[in-house]
């Protein structure tokens, strides 16, 4: 079996503002694998545009998705930070894997259904194809880790699925032209922490996303302290005081989802901060909750205000970024073309 030297590679989409479940799902991890890996994060511009997007917000977004992903504490000296369309690897892949996957995989991404709602006909097409691109993201890197929130499970799979069959379906390409007995790694999904799924502030029952109506469902990375504290006042709970084991929380999704965002905005567990809060009313733990997440997160909506005052800064970032993940993508997508028989030497 070929050994995949391990390398990080994950997004986020430039839509609108960042926020608390972006950056507890997802950002945590990303911070933290750098210690251990080489990582490759992307501001995914052309997935953004599944969906439509006005061109002067867009360009707006990538940058102040850059900045938050600075500001949060990626290091562009270590990691390769940059946007996804200035790589076109990106694109050129995700075209060869519209051609390995199967429609049936992707009439089962639930995903989709859930964001072409009952207007599927009108969605479009690249809405449907959005995961070959993701695997591509993925794979013109040969990226092994991954880590997401737990709403990309599927998608991960997907990216592994296409993987699988195009090692398959080209094995003794890969074999006859020297690229090993495998040319993709199946990447690995890395769902972890105490926060993989932040439920929305205002129900719940649902994720906490940026296409919520309700700015109050969610507490965006450029909220101020007193909009943080405001949000968290005003978040759905019910009467009951917090149980002091966590197997109080069934059947209490709000309660649930503001212990589970405070024991990783403070770097611990559910069941730590029932041992600190069980028998509490809401009425003192969110106060808590609330110093907490101003302490966490005010920082980083200043350090956004700061790089965003500069933007040839962030732009920098990006062009450096984008050079660096060309210099590994281009040589995996030349590989590519010679597997499939689309670039040979006479
Ligand atoms: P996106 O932009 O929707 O979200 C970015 C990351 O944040 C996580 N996330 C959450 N985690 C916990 N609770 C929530 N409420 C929550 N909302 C979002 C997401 O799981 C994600 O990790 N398709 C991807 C972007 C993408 C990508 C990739 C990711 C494109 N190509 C390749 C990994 C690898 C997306 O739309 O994420």
């Amino acid at each position: 079996m070929t050994k995949f030297p391990e390398r990080v590679f994950s997004g986020m989409q430039p839509t609108d503002t960042l926020h608390l479940g972006n950056y507890l799902g997802a950002m945590v991890n990303w911070i933290a694998m750098q210690e251990t890996h080489e990582c490759v994060y992307c501001v995914v511009d052309l997935h953004a545009i599944t969906v439509f997007q006005d061109p002067d917000q867009l360009a707006n977004n990538i940058r102040e998705v850059t900045a938050a992903y600075l500001a949060c504490g990626l290091d562009p000296k270590r990691s390769i930070i940059f946007n996804q369309s200035q790589v076109h690897e990106h694109a050129e892949l995700a075209w060869v894997f519209n051609c390995v996957a199967r429609m049936g995989w992707l009439n089962r991404m639930t995903q989709f259904k859930e964001k072409a709602g009952k207007d599927r006909e009108n969605a479009s097409t690249g809405l449907f194809v959005y995961p070959n691109l993701m695997a591509a993201d993925i794979l013109v890197y040969k990226g092994t880790h991954v880590p997401v929130g737990e709403d990309q499970k599927q998608h991960l799979e997907l990216s592994r699925d296409i993987a699988q069959k195009f090692n398959n379906d080209f094995a003794a390409s890969i074999a006859a032209h020297g690229h090993g007995d495998q040319f993709f790694p199946l990447p690995e999904p890395m769902i972890t922490g105490p926060a993989t799924r932040v439920m929305s502030l205002r129900d719940g029952t649902k994720k906490m996303s940026k296409s919520d109506a309700s700015e109050m469902s969610r507490i965006a990375l450029t909220d101020d302290s007193d909009q943080i504290a405001q949000k968290i006042r005003k978040a759905k709970t019910d009467p009951e005081p917090l149980p002091s084991e966590t197997k109080g929380l069934e059947g209490r999704p709000e309660a649930e989802n503001l212990v589970g965002i405070f024991a990783a905005l403070g770097g611990t567990t559910p069941d730590a901060v029932l041992k600190d809060h069980g028998g509490a009313q809401f009425s003192a733990f969110k106060p808590a909750l609330a110093e907490l997440a101003v302490a966490r997160l005010s920082p980083i909506a200043a350090e956004m205000r700061r790089l965003l005052a500069e933007p040839g800064h962030v732009d920098a970032v990006l062009a450096d970024g984008a050079e660096r993940a060309r210099a590994i993508a281009a040589p995996i997508m030349r590989d590519v073309k010679d597997v499939v028989g689309l670039l040979r030497a006479g």
